[in-house]
């Protein structure tokens, strides 16, 4: 028995028993999905890497290697089947953590739906929705019992925001898929679970606002102390459910401690419209988590949270 047979469902995949842990994470060479690859090879996690471009994620390889334990790159289309098998296979010793990053916004401006190209249509669905089934279908041989598959979601997949329909509709059947998929795989002791990382300064963003200033947005590191209390907890205990990473109902289950930051044990105040987006757009105060609106802050915040 590897190392690995030793996390059973029950067993959580906390970062402690990270060392034999695999990861694969895709869309890794740059915003949210380097983030994560440097967060779990902090944790000690081995990795599988992807992207399209070889420089980028190159670079992101290298960098993460530091921290001492295996990196494997492999750019390519995860709209490719070869590409999919390819990645999968690199997991030697199996996987424990599937985390499907790549995204496809669309066309940018976003086009109202009256006016989507339905060719641009059908390739986000395959980039958001096809693609990552297709990876966790080959994946499902190799992932281990106690493993967990994160899909990306976005607050467009519920929002109903103009413009935003092809990807947002894109990113709801992914939603879906995860639910299903959670049902489907407890059994076999997989968990499944959407995140929605809310609004970060990134190239999608960039993409998604052209001509904007997003300056204001917070970096992908906001997300770390919600990336650090997932990976703490059972898998199958958070399966099927769909995660506000900027703050949501996980931060209700942090046990109250003191010397922990209060905002980490409070709930967002209630908003109309968008709740995920005001850690991003709201100046701190009393009750909001402050923790959550810069890099520095989330770094302090997940130290404090683990
Ligand atoms: N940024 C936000 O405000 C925001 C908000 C809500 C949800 N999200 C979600 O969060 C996730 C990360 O977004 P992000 O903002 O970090 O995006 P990003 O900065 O644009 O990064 C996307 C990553 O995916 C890779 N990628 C794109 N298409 C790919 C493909 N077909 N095959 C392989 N790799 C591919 C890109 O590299 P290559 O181009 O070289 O392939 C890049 O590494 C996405 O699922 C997104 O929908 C983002």
């Amino acid at each position: 028995m590897t190392p690995m047979n030793n996390v059973t469902t029950g067993s959580g995949i906390a970062s402690h028993q990270a060392a034999t842990q695999t990861a694969l994470v895709t869309g890794a060479s740059r915003g949210l999905g380097a983030t994560l690859a440097e967060f779990l090879a902090a944790q000690g996690y081995a990795l599988v890497l992807t992207a399209r471009g070889p420089e980028a994620l190159a670079e992101v390889a290298a960098h993460v290697r530091r921290h001492g334990h295996p990196v494997t790159a492999i750019p390519g289309d995860v709209n490719d089947p070869r590409h999919r098998r390819a990645l999968v296979g690199a997991a030697h010793g199996g996987l424990n953590l599937l985390i499907n990053n790549a995204s496809d916004l669309g066309p940018s401006p976003l086009p109202e739906l009256a006016h989507y190209p339905l060719e641009a249509l059908e390739a986000v669905f395959k980039t958001n929705v096809c693609a990552p089934l297709g990876l966790i279908q080959e994946a499902l041989p190799r992932l281990m019992r106690g493993g967990l598959i994160i899909n990306l979601s976005s607050d467009a997949a519920v929002g109903g925001y103009p413009g935003w329909g092809g990807y947002g509709a894109a990113k709801a059947a992914l939603d879906l898929l995860t639910r299903t998929l959670a049902a489907e795989l407890r059994g076999r002791g997989v968990g499944a679970v959407s995140v929605d990382p809310g609004d970060m300064r990134t190239q999608m963003h960039e993409r998604a606002f052209p001509g904007e200033d997003i300056s204001g947005r917070p970096l992908p590191e906001v997300t770390l102390p919600f990336w650090a209390w997932l990976l703490g907890q059972d898998p199958l205990s958070v399966s099927g459910e769909r995660f506000l990473a900027q703050g949501d109902t996980w931060t209700l289950r942090l046990p109250a401690q003191p010397g922990r930051p209060e905002a980490l044990t409070s709930r967002l105040p209630a908003s109309p419209g968008r709740p995920e987006a005001l850690t991003s757009r709201l100046p701190a105060s009393p009750g909001r988590p402050e923790a959550l609106t810069s890099p520095e802050r989330a770094q302090k915040a997940l130290r404090e949270a683990v």
